[in-house]
């Protein structure tokens, strides 16, 4: 189904896995942004984004996002993954019954959060959990989607499929257009009149989207993702040598991001650092915003088609100002 914005695909998404499971409770995540209408910024997590805009939606629930870097405290991945899998399995017992439970919503990269990647092992128990309980599991490729992570979208990495997924950004390269995928028998559980809209499918945004995706084929949009992950991978990794601040470079495909920490420590992060290599950027002519619900990431969307040369142009002017602030 056709729409306008991330937002109202997330909107969509939950009315349509609400009517196909005639439930009412949906599982977000922290760290997660959906978009700022009511549902989306109920389900939207960092405080910011939401100060003085409630009531919110109700029968909204929360489970903290598997953030190996930040949590894992000592743990192995897999140990730590079990641990937050009995932690959801739990949540049937002292969070929500799942049997009132219509969606779970996840960024298997998380955008706003800075890039938070969900682990493999995970999202296989999550779907698993779904499957158990008759749940929708719910994709949000809004940022992740259309060659950013080097496929079609983050879900091709992990090989596991939901029920719904939602979609929008370089789907149209700027122009307003997002969309809901699903499954038939989901699809069409909603009813005529409830997920319609004035501007759905309108031509021109259709036509740009058409040709988005023709144009990522032909150049081969989503190798390119690859090569301009791996030169931010490189680069990133190498800063991280060089500045003990930067805690922790992830990502997957071009989405990359580095994270600020104080004293090398997960839970000490250190958003001062991170503003001023911000500002100190924006002064060399470089815009770059911070994420992460403590402000101490920087992530790169660049675009896809963006040379090498610039690439590095922009990574020299980082990490430029990061020698800068940390000197300070
Ligand atoms: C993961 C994700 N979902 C939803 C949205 C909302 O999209 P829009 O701003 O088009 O409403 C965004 C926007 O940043 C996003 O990153």
């Amino acid at each position: 189904m056709l729409m306008s914005t991330g937002a109202e695909a997330a909107e969509k998404a939950i009315k349509i896995a609400k009517q196909a499971t005639k439930r009412d409770a949906v599982i977000c995540y922290t760290g997660a942004f959906h978009g700022r209408t009511l549902m989306a910024m109920t389900l939207t997590s960092k405080i910011d984004y939401k100060l003085n805009c409630g009531p919110f939606a109700p029968e909204v629930y929360r489970l903290p996002l598997p953030n190996t870097y930040r949590y894992s405290n000592g743990l192995t991945e897999d140990e730590y993954v079990q641990q937050e899998l009995k932690r959801l399995h739990e949540s049937g017992k002292n969070l929500v019954n799942p049997k009132n439970v219509a969606a779970i919503i996840i960024e298997l990269v998380q955008g706003e959060g800075g890039f938070t990647v969900a682990p493999q092992a995970y999202i296989e128990g999550l779907r698993d959990f779904c499957d158990e309980h008759g749940i929708m599991l719910i994709f949000d490729e809004v940022q992740s989607g259309f060659a950013r992570t080097g496929s079609w979208g983050a879900m091709d990495h992990y090989n596991v499929i939901p029920d719904l997924s939602t979609w929008a950004k370089s789907m149209g390269s700027g122009m307003p257009i997002a969309t809901v995928i699903g499954k038939a028998e989901v699809m069409d559980a909603a009813a005529p009149g409830t997920i319609g809209g004035t501007y759905i499918g309108n031509p021109v945004a259709c036509a740009a989207s058409l040709a988005t995706i023709q144009y990522i084929k032909d150049v081969k949009l989503n190798e390119r993702g690859v090569e301009v992950g791996n030169i931010l991978r490189t680069r990133f990794e190498a800063m991280q040598t060089k500045f003990p601040q930067i805690g922790d470079v992830r990502g997957l495909g071009a989405m990359m991001a580095i994270e600020f920490v104080k004293n090398g420590d997960p839970r000490q992060p250190d958003g001062d650092l991170c503003s001023k290599v911000v500002k100190g950027c924006a002064e060399q002519g470089l815009i770059i915003i911070s994420a992460g619900t403590y402000k101490n990431n920087i992530r790169v969307l660049s675009p896809l088609t963006i040379s090498n040369d610039l690439l590095n142009k922009g990574l020299d002017i980082i990490e430029e100002e990061i020698r800068k602030a940390t000197l300070s």
